[in-house]
């Protein structure tokens, strides 16, 4: 007789999707509930080192060159996305760049029901944390979709990783949660605040995370846990084949530079008035895949570290607007028209990490430059000018 509980219904859809994304080859250990000793060989060749990650958000524009990482590192990976703001496209790509397969899961952090399948279903060991809503601008005019999805999101992951008794995270934390600073470089130990309720869901999210940790302390017992202060991503993979791929107007710069070159919009604005050199903000720009790198050191530290760390990725360096742009035009020998604007409410003069922490612990340091940064943006760009459509 066929169990109607919801929850075997999503089992059921779970089975039905593993089965079709890895032929077939997850279903024996599905179905005899021996799960958790199961390493799937979800290649041609067998699994590596034989752990499975869940990447939360794997399908986006970050999550997607960790993918490719992980993916290339080794591990096995599922990646749960509910495709707001992605497409399915991207994995496919990620699939084709490492030779690789990888699950996909359709769904939401926000759906507990689906998150135990998916923890009593597979043998999760550490989970990527990418899912959420990013734009600081947004984030001012919907703040309680921000968190909700966001901080409820995350709450409802870690109660299904505490179920599960999975305690190794890595976390999508941001540069945001330093707020203002007037000292440069900003290292981890600088004060927290937020300017906007994106950066607060991510101060939210990493307090949870600390709180979530001593509390498990009280029960002699601990959680792995990685928050990444990510500073500016941009650029492309190498291979062009995966990048930015906004579904709006670009918030950031750097894909704002690419539709510009591409003529798919008239011109850049580019706002002055800041206490720099040449009047325009600077940031730390860091290539998205020096990033990616980022995440399996991370992984690779927390297997024998207990406790919360807390590591800034960046470049170490800030550069100006007209330093990106310049960089652009020259090394991509194009031409983009710039219009000049005033200062924009609420922009900080000057944004660069302290990466000392990140290179001492992690043996991790970024090695692409600007120039690599914005060939490899230009060439995803050229390659793909309407993204993953
Ligand atoms: N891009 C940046 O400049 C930047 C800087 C600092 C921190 N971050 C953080 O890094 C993470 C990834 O950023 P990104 O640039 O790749 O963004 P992105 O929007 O490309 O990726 C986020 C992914 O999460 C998915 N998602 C959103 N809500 C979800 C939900 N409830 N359930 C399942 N999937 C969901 C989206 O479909 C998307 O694929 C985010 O948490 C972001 O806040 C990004």
């Amino acid at each position: 007789m066929q169990n109607k509980s919801p929850e075997s219904k999503t089992r059921r859809s779970l089975l039905k999707a593993a089965s079709t994304l890895v032929a077939g080859s997850l279903l024996p250990a599905l179905s005899n509930g021996s799960a958790k000793r199961y390493v799937p060989d979800l290649r041609s060749g067998t699994s590596l080192c034989g752990t499975m990650m869940l990447v939360t958000g794997g399908a986006g524009y970050i999550g997607s060159h960790t993918c490719v990482e992980l993916l290339e590192a080794g591990y096995d990976i599922i990646v749960l996305d509910n495709l707001s703001n992605a497409s399915r496209e991207s994995l496919n790509r990620v699939e084709e760049i490492t030779g690789k397969k990888l699950i996909f899961i359709h769904g939401d952090i926000r759906n507990q029901t689906l998150l135990d399948d998916v923890f009593s279903t597979y043998p999760i060991e550490t989970v990527i944390h990418f899912a959420g809503f990013k734009a600081v601008a947004e984030s001012v005019l919907k703040p309680l979709e921000y968190y909700n999805n966001n901080v409820y999101g995350s709450n409802t992951l870690f109660a299904a990783m505490e179920k599960a008794g999975v305690k190794k995270i890595v976390f999508s934390s941001s540069a945001t949660v330093y707020g203002q600073q007037e000292t440069m470089p900003i290292s981890e130990t600088a004060s927290l605040s937020h300017t906007s309720p994106y950066g607060h869901t991510k101060l939210l999210i990493e307090e949870m995370l600390q709180y979530q940790h001593q509390a498990a302390l009280r029960l002699d017992s601990s959680w792995n846990i990685a928050l990444l202060r990510y500073f500016n991503p941009i650029g492309a993979h190498q291979s062009g084949y995966i990048g930015e791929d906004p579904k709006d107007i670009p918030n950031n710069l750097m894909p704002y530079i690419t539709q510009v070159s591409a003529k798919k919009r008239p011109y850049l604005r580019v706002y002055k008035g800041y206490e720099t050199t040449d009047g325009t903000g600077i940031r730390d720009y860091i290539h998205v895949v020096d990033l990616a790198r980022g995440h399996v050191k991370a992984i690779e530290k927390l297997q024998d570290s207990s406790g919360v760390h807390t590591w800034n990725l960046g470049v170490g360096r800030g550069y100006s607007v007209y330093e990106v742009l310049n960089a652009f035009q020259e090394y991509n020998h194009v031409n983009i028209p710039v219009q000049e604007e005033g200062r924009r409410e609420g922009d900080v003069d000057i944004c660069y990490a302290d990466v000392s922490k990140a290179e001492a612990e992690l043996g991790w340091k970024a090695r692409y430059g600007l120039e690599e940064m914005v060939r490899h943006a230009w060439v995803w760009q050229q390659k793909y000018p309407d993204g993953y459509a």
